[in-house]
């Protein structure tokens, strides 16, 4: 079964704890909250006190994408504040191995985040210490962008390298995942699938009939 991720950055935030109670009755997977810094992307939206005020509403897997510069500085606050699940851009740090082992210590699932021109090379060396990646099928920023079809490539690729390796790597899509695009990267190898504006929020028939749909045509 394929994992669903809602974006909650993409969410009603005035709202945000209704919006989770209505996700989590709508039976999705885990819940992702965008972190942004304003320097590794140009935008900045929710932090650690937020995903704290929340944590105890749903028992769900809270996962970490961190858009921000050093992110090896922050790793332990991401971890105390409750998350099950954190991804680090490959190039916001010098120290990737170094970040990742950390994360590995502390008993988070670790995950890997590639923009849309990094190639999957480093994998060759940090395969062993990463349990997901986080292909960027958008640039990191913003919601509501345009899918880039190169990154398709991606995973397929990605996957030939997971099982040509017999490693236990989830692949999870981040980026204008919409009813279009989803068997597609189904296909190619997807495992998660991070659902904000393209198939989940701001629909017309709003958000509890949008999750049952999307529940639905993803099972
Ligand atoms: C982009 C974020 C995504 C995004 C998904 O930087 O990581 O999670 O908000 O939303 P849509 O479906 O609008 O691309
Ligand atoms: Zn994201």
């Amino acid at each position: 079964m394929t994992e669903i991720g809602p974006s909650l950055m993409c969410s009603d935030l005035g709202a945000l704890r209704e919006d989770i109670k209505i996700l989590h009755e709508g039976n999705v997977d885990f819940f992702h909250f965008d972190i942004m810094d304003g320097h590794f992307v140009p935008n900045y939206t929710m932090g650690t006190d937020m995903i704290k005020s929340v944590r105890h509403d749903t028992n769900l897997p809270f996962d970490a994408h961190l858009m921000i510069e050093y992110p090896e500085r922050y790793i332990d606050t991401f971890v105390e504040c409750g998350c099950d699940m954190i991804s680090i851009h490959e190039e916001a740090t010098p120290h990737l191995h170094r970040t990742l082992q950390h994360m590995n210590s502390t008993g988070v699932r670790t995950g890997l985040a590639l923009n849309p021109s990094t190639s999957l090379n480093s994998l060759e060396y940090v395969g062993d210490i990463v349990d997901y990646v986080v292909i960027m099928t958008v640039n990191p920023g913003f919601a509501g962008q345009t899918f880039i079809p190169s990154t398709l490539n991606k995973i397929e690729n990605l996957k030939h390298f997971i099982n040509s390796n017999n490693l236990q790597i989830k692949i999870q899509v981040d980026g204008n995942i919409s009813y279009d695009i989803i068997p597609e990267v189904i296909r190619k190898g997807a495992d998660m699938l991070v659902c904000g504006t393209s198939c989940l929020f701001k629909q017309p028939n709003g958000l509890k009939q949008s999750t049952a749909d999307l529940r639905h045509f993803t099972d």
